[in-house]
């Protein structure tokens, strides 16, 4: 370490003349401006995080979610005989998400906040393959489900249960309510409608899925309900298409998850499982612990959480309102009209989903139409030059050669960004049209970061269409 007669020019510092460690754990310590500036700057080689419209998930929030977060970066959620209160604002939080989902008694409910909507689709998967198992089950568990987001492959995969993913058919990229009967039987735990499809962004038909459980329960006994994975659609519907029936007003559905951190509007983090009665959560997934103090219910999978994500999700339920998100989420789904008016009238482009609220998430995807010359790998490519980040990759396995693109409309996200995003998306496809790329492009190369686990297989060749 230097003196205090060392240099004066942060450049100077020891830790910033050599490169940083990378390797084995770091030998020597460093002056903490000099690590600061080291992990800072490297940091400015990832995207601008705004610009990225291939994430769901929240990437601007006011200053006083700001300030919350930093007020509780050392608060342990877990903890809650030490921080009642963070336990209090959770427990608020979920009466409320209850309420808007409209479970029939958002007072005495069971729910949690979770890190996000993987963990809540786990407890949800988990709560019915306990009560299968209660009811009498025996031999391989199932779940029925349309395409779905990778954290249902991994909960079958993590917990020894069957996927059974129905496959697409027609022109429809959903599950089919008509498809469901047929891939259901004793064994099946639930069927997972999933309310903001990761592909496309479009609802799949909760309602109807329900009437063709009621007519399964009456022609063979077979009861089976439904988890609904609201990871986006679980903040926009209710109050942007509230007539929509999708929640606990239908009574097959025993619960729900979503991520507070998508349209929930909270930091990074943050997530919602809810179970329609408290009796929908087998109480053998719950345990009471008293290492900390004072006795107390905990059911998430991992023990410590940040408690800032819960409270500044509290923050927002209560800055808002019902009122406040409704103009939110309107403001969002009319840039996401915005994009889709700007796309189609290009002439290349079919949408898939226009931002319709009552079809589908503050999403735009869609398909080229035309032999234009370039693909749209080329294209999600070519926007990078921008620095806009937008995906393009295959619809599931089944339907697999056709490729989409799909952009994420989300708070902070402007008319006037979206029209430099159209004038840039211009400007690259007639770079595109003038010198198309050629060569095949690898999955990992064409689409970066995906949330399909097979489409991640690194060495996997897609040629363009
Ligand atoms: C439909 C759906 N379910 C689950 C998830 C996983 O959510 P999280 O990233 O909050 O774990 C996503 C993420 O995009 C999703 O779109």
């Amino acid at each position: 370490m230097p003196d205090t007669e060392g240099p004066d020019d942060l450049f100077a510092l020891p830790g910033l003349s050599r490169t940083a460690p990378k390797g084995g754990f770091p030998a020597s310590e460093m002056f903490p401006q000099a690590a600061y500036e080291i992990v800072h700057d490297e940091l400015m080689l990832d995207g601008v995080s705004r610009m990225n419209l291939a994430t769901f998930c929240t990437t601007w929030v006011d200053d006083q979610a700001r300030r919350l977060m930093a007020e509780c970066l050392d608060k342990n959620i877990v903890d809650k005989d030490e921080y009642p209160q963070t336990a209090e604002l959770e427990r608020r939080g979920v009466r409320m998400v209850a309420d808007l989902w409209r479970a029939p008694d958002p007072a005495t409910t069971h729910g949690t906040s979770t890190t996000g909507s993987s963990e809540a689709a786990m407890l949800g998967g988990l709560a019915a393959k306990f009560r299968w198992r209660k009811r009498g089950g025996s031999g391989t568990p199932n779940f029925v489900c349309g395409p779905v987001q990778v954290c249902w492959e991994k909960f079958a995969r993590y917990f020894d249960v069957e996927i059974r993913q129905i496959p697409l058919r027609a022109d429809r990229l959903t599950m089919h309510p008509d498809d469901v009967a047929a891939h259901c039987d004793e064994n099946t735990i639930m069927v997972v409608p999933t309310f903001g499809q990761t592909f496309t962004g479009l609802f799949e038909d909760v309602a109807g899925i329900s009437a063709t459980l009621d007519t399964l329960q009456q022609t063979s006994g077979l009861d089976i309900p439904i988890h609904v994975d609201a990871a986006s659609g679980g903040f926009l519907a209710p109050f942007a298409a509230p007539d929509l029936v999708w929640d606990f007003r239908l009574p097959r559905v025993k619960s729900i998850n979503a991520s507070g951190h998508k349209t929930g509007l909270a930091p990074l983090g943050s997530g919602w499982a809810i179970w329609r009665d408290a009796g929908d959560l087998p109480e053998e997934l719950i345990f009471d612990v008293d290492y900390l103090g004072g006795s107390m219910a905990t059911f998430n999978l991992n023990f410590s959480r940040p408690g800032g994500q819960a409270i500044t999700q509290y923050y927002d339920f209560i800055r808002l309102g019902r009122t406040g998100y409704a103009r939110v989420q309107s403001t969002i789904y009319r840039v996401a009209q915005h994009l889709a008016a700007g796309l189609r009238g290009l002439g290349v482009f079919e949408m898939i989903h226009d931002g319709d609220p009552r079809r589908g998430i503050t999403a735009v995807s869609w398909r080229l139409t035309s032999d234009s010359g370039f693909n749209l790998y080329d294209l999600s490519d070519r926007l990078r030059t921008r620095g806009w980040l937008i995906a393009a990759y295959p619809l599931p396995p089944d339907r697999g050669d056709e490729t989409i693109m799909r952009a994420v409309i989300r708070h902070g996200f402007t008319v006037d960004m979206t029209d430099l995003l159209l004038e840039d998306l211009i400007r690259c496809m007639k770079q595109l049209e003038r010198r198309p790329f050629s060569s095949p492009l690898t999955r990992a190369e064409a689409g970066g970061f995906t949330h399909d686990a097979k489409a991640a297989v690194p060495d996997a060749k897609i040629s363009p269409p």
